[in-house]
């Protein structure tokens, strides 16, 4: 069953007339070693967080750096064929514009259990929270080439001709802003592109042109919130040197004193937080030398990549998974590319194939370190040895952008034996691509937007500048120090829906479903559907087993709302109220919500004790 959006009724969740305000219960596991006797002894933990969503949508601006590549004129083609409903002929047939392979567009999460039929209901991921829609965003950015959008597209090949012709008009009167580029960062072969340069090579006059590019873009476009993406060509690492780019007053001077290893995407990195904006890093290199990490931190701006996780690597971060969690033991992971963009042409380049094989590798190690029964710790207590992990990549031209990606996964099996599988993935590169430039642009103004306090806190503070919850759409997800790097793609995607249901006060997904497993010994009212369960919760008339569904009811399947409060948590905490929360985006849209002003973002919000839930 599908529904487009829906309400939460709680006494934990509260609507204001800017933000949805909800208290959360947050219950893990924490692990400890037994002083007496040295075990381990797991502890569940419970901790309260009131989470705070301002509702109002703002105007987004979306700063692509790459704006004329292939992944930056089809994300900007795309939008504008979808805001015009365009539809065009091809040989297979008619095709029209659509969002498939955003996860906030494209995909559903399950609410819950329908309460008169115990049927699973599912609704959009972008339901759950106010969030900008695609056709909303407005797109601009640099690129080192001054192709105007009309002629990037048709360069990159990668839409319809019939899409294009309609298209190329409009896209015509976008041209990039002249950007930088430095030394051997990106490969000597992309040097012919690059005739749209700023002026000399003082990096401090650049960071203040790149600064000022994003407040006239926010000006001329009346933006409340930019966000600013690299989609421009892999880099080479940049090398990491204390004084140089180890905090972030070492990476100020450096800039100031045009280092040269301050790469351009760092600068922009740079450029962006120091205007308050967000920055996603889709390209493998490591732009967010410690400095950039620092100095995020400082001006409390969000940060998040590395490298768009949109294929080959999408796919292994399942697999590999898949395999150990089956208790198989892959053994070889061989990947093989070829691909005949420009981004293939630009990795051809030993260097900058050096940044994307460190992000590509990368990918299974968590899985590895999950299962010390197949990987076990090495002699001494070494790292375990984990698969061999070869990762190739080929340019060849006449492919295009239709990469091929050709895997090989080795695994031991029972008693000897040995399974291997053979994937060939063809995969467009760039339409793969640019739905996950959007996805990480909606997520990371909707961060901007949310914040938590646990009681101990006096204020309401964001997330983390390490914006790791973006990392289901990056191959090699950069963290907060200290904290464990999930690649493992579902996973991945249980943090994020959980997340975001928590904003709502709804529990997180633990696909359990005890109410469907009772024993068939037992009396019939512990079996009772939840539609039973309910009704008699509510009080509302039950028809022939009605008693059985109110045993049921008082066995344990209760309503949060009609309980008022869950065990062992202080009422003073939750509250006594019910709101009725619209959560539908649409409809905050459609209300004319308004804008959130940036203040919003840095001010922390405020809200103290007793504000996240009605008076009990
Ligand atoms: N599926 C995918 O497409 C995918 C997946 C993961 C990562 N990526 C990464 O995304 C990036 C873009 O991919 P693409 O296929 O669009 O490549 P592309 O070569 O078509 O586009 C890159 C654009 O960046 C521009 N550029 C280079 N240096 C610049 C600079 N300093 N400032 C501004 N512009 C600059 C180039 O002129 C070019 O127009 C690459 O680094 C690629 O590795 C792509």
């Amino acid at each position: 069953m599908f529904v487009p959006n829906f309400t939460v009724r709680s006494p934990h969740v509260r609507y204001t007339t800017d933000a949805i305000e909800a208290t959360y219960r947050y219950e893990t596991t924490q692990v400890e070693t037994d002083g007496a006797t040295g075990e381990a002894v797991a502890v569940p933990t419970a901790a309260t967080y009131h989470f705070r969503t301002a509702t109002k949508v703002g105007r987004v601006g979306l700063m692509l750096v790459g704006l004329g590549g292939n992944n930056g004129s089809t994300v900007t083609a795309a939008i504008a064929a979808n805001r015009r409903g365009l539809s065009w002929r091809t040989k297979a047939g008619e095709q029209s514009a659509n969002y498939l392979g955003s996860i906030l567009m494209s995909s559903t999460l399950r609410v819950g259990a329908d309460a008169a039929t115990g049927e699973e209901v599912h609704t959009p991921l972008r339901s759950l929270l106010p969030m900008v829609h695609p056709n909303d965003l407005v797109v601009g950015g640099w690129d080192i080439n001054s192709a105007d959008l009309g002629t990037a597209m048709r360069r990159a090949a990668v839409l319809d001709v019939g899409a294009q012709v309609q298209l190329e008009e409009e896209l015509s009167s976008i041209v990039p802003l002249p950007s930088v580029m430095y030394g051997d960062f990106i490969a000597a072969n992309q040097a012919a592109r690059a005739d749209n340069l700023l002026p000399g090579d003082d990096k401090g006059a650049h960071l203040a042109r790149i600064r000022a590019d994003i407040r006239d873009f926010k000006t001329a476009n009346d933006i409340d919130t930019v966000v600013v993406l690299w989609t421009a060509n892999t880099e080479r690492f940049a090398a990491l040197t204390p004084g140089v780019n180890d905090t972030a007053d070492a990476l100020l001077a450096a800039i100031d004193a045009s280092h040269p290893e301050v790469s351009p995407s760092t600068l922009f990195a740079v450029a962006a937080i120091l205007e308050g904006c967000p920055y996603v890093n889709g390209s493998p290199q490591n732009t967010f030398v410690p400095g950039a990490v620092d100095l995020a931190v400082r001006h409390d701006v969000f940060i998040g990549g590395d490298d768009f996780k949109s294929g080959q690597t999408k796919f292994k971060s399942v697999l590999v998974d898949f395999l150990v969690q089956a208790g198989l033991k892959p053994t070889a992971i061989v990947s093989y590319n070829h691909l005949g963009n420009n981004d293939g042409r630009n990795l051809s380049a030993p260097s900058q194939f050096r940044s994307k094989e460190i992000s590509k590798s990368s990918v299974v190690d968590d899985v590895v370190a999950s299962n010390a029964l197949l990987y076990p710790p090495g002699p001494g207590g070494a790292p375990p040895k984990g698969p061999d992990h070869v990762v190739v990549i080929k340019y060849v031209p006449a492919v295009g952008d239709s990469k091929r990606a050709l895997d090989e996964y080795t695994s031991d099996i029972f008693m000897g034996g040995t399974n291997t599988i053979v994937a060939h993935n063809t995969c467009e590169d760039s339409l793969l691509a640019s739905p996950l430039i959007l996805d990480l642009a909606i997520l990371a103004e909707l961060s901007t937007r949310i914040t938590y306090r646990t009681p101990e806190m006096q204020r309401h503070t964001h997330f983390h500048p390490v914006l790791s919850l973006l990392s289901y759409l990056l191959k090699a997800p950069i963290v907060p120090d200290g904290a464990p790097v999930v690649n493992a793609l579902f996973k991945q995607r249980a943090c994020l829906d959980n997340l975001l249901r928590a904003c709502v006060g709804l529990p997180p997904e633990n696909d359990m479903r005890l109410e469907q497993r009772a024993h068939p010994a037992q009396p019939a009212g512990s079996r009772a559907t939840a539609a039973a369960a309910a009704a008699a919760a509510t009080g509302a008339a039950a028809e022939a087993d009605a008693a059985p569904a109110a045993a049921a009811a008082k066995a344990g399947i209760r309503r949060v709302d009609a309980e008022g409060v869950r065990p062992s948590i202080p009422s003073k905490e939750f509250g006594g109220a019910t709101a009725i929360n619209g959560l539908n985006s649409n409809a905050w849209n459609a209300n004319g919500m308004g804008t959130a002003r940036s203040g919003e973002r840095a001010g922390g919000g405020g809200a103290v004790a007793g504000e996240a839930a009605a008076p009990a």
